[in-house]
């Protein structure tokens, strides 16, 4: 069956939160011990997923910081569906909605060294820094976030 890609509906909450949770980017309401959070919530009318069947098999959002600034958020495949061209086909509808808003760059984080490879040599993006995780989020292996941009103009997004 064909994997769709489309927007994220509020039914999908739960599966969303599952993946994310599989690899540790799963949202954290703030408490007195965490107060500022890596992530505090998923923008459903900012997400797409893709689906097989009833199942979410990937997910990818943003977080608007300006009328032409986003940040890329919650992205994630389900392992048993890498490299199967999913996140590659996420982040550019994403791209693609995120064009047709007005938004000319993005701006990522990202710890393990073969996604920030695939990120760069694969999708577009550049390196423009580092910042330090504020605690245990993503991958253990990894203390901090490789910050990416990408200028939605300058590449085809069709
Ligand atoms: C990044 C991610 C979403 C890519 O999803 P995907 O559906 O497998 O992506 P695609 O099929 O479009 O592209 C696959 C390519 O990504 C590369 N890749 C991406 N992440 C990789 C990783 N962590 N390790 C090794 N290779 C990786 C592979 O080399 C593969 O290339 P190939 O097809 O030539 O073998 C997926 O690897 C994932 O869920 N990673 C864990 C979560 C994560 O790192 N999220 C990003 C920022 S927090």
């Amino acid at each position: 069956m064909a994997i769709e890609i489309r927007k994220m509906e509020p039914t999908d909450f739960e599966q969303v939160m599952k993946l994310l949770a599989h690899w540790n980017i799963a949202p954290v309401a703030p408490s007195p011990d965490l107060p500022v959070p890596e992530r505090t919530g998923v923008a459903i009318d900012n997400a797409y997923v893709a689906i097989d069947g009833d199942r979410v098999v990937g997910v990818c959002s943003y977080i608007l910081h300006s009328p032409i600034l986003a940040e890329g958020a919650s992205f994630c495949v389900d392992p048993a569906y890498h490299c199967r061209g999913i996140g590659e086909k996420l982040i550019l509808a994403m791209r693609r909605g995120m064009f047709a808003r007005g938004i000319r760059t993005v701006r990522s984080e990202a710890d393990r060294p073969g996604t920030i490879r695939w990120l760069v040599e694969r999708m577009g993006c550049r390196v423009v820094g580092t910042s330090s995780k504020r605690h245990a989020f993503g991958s253990p292996d990894v203390g901090e976030w490789t910050v990416l941009e990408f200028d939605i103009a300058s590449l085809p997004i069709t």
